[in-house]
């Protein structure tokens, strides 16, 4: 189930008008229930026993478990206080032949910090050539000030292409949490 054409239609005129890449509709973007399955279903269905995965500590909570489930190793590279920035030079330390995925996430929950133009080419020049998938977490996509400009993947056609961006609706619309029953809205 990919989810309802003219919804997925109206995501691919969204993606156009803020990052100027022309996603498929058919093929290139799926509907989930939340951005946690579409971390889930991005990593179990591309992530392979004896594969490594790098990701960046702090981080959301499921990442390192995600990827262990498929029986892959999660490799944790800490973000560098103050700011929490990425070390470019420790990711590229850490990349082995078997790192199939970088999973970032700008804004990044929970330090904020957001990725630089320096850090595009950075990750564009370290994955260049090679098999490895970014997914891209981008839940917090309009949480930018100051004229500030989301990197989303999709208006990097290097990156685009090796990459699985997600995003969430519960964040975008603020219609995160739990539904719970209250007794003054009895069952219908
Ligand atoms: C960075 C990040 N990714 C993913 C999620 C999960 O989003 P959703 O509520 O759409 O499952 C969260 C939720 O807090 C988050 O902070």
């Amino acid at each position: 189930m990919s989810g309802v054409l003219a919804l997925r239609e109206a995501l691919t005129l969204k993606t156009q008008q803020l990052y100027g890449a022309t996603y498929d509709p058919g093929n290139e973007i799926t509907v989930v229930a939340s951005a946690s399955e579409g971390l889930y279903a991005s990593i179990s269905a591309l992530v392979h026993p004896g594969d490594e995965v790098i990701y960046f500590e702090p981080s959301f909570d499921s990442y390192g478990p995600i990827v262990q489930l498929q029986g892959a190793t999660p490799i944790a590279i800490k973000l560098s206080p103050v700011d929490f920035h990425v070390d470019w030079d420790e990711v590229a330390a850490t990349i082995t032949p078997r790192t199939r995925m970088i999973i970032i996430n700008s804004q990044h929950n929970p330090s904020g910090n957001a990725f630089t133009v320096e850090d595009i080419n950075r990750l564009t020049a370290l994955t260049r050539d090679s098999k490895i998938i970014v997914l891209s977490d981008e839940v917090y996509e309009y949480v930018v000030f100051d004229g500030t400009l989301h990197h989303s993947m999709a208006r990097y056609p290097a990156l685009a292409e090796r990459s699985v961006i997600v995003s969430s609706f519960g964040k975008s619309y603020h219609v995160t949490g739990c539904v719970s029953v209250s007794r003054s809205c009895p069952p219908s």
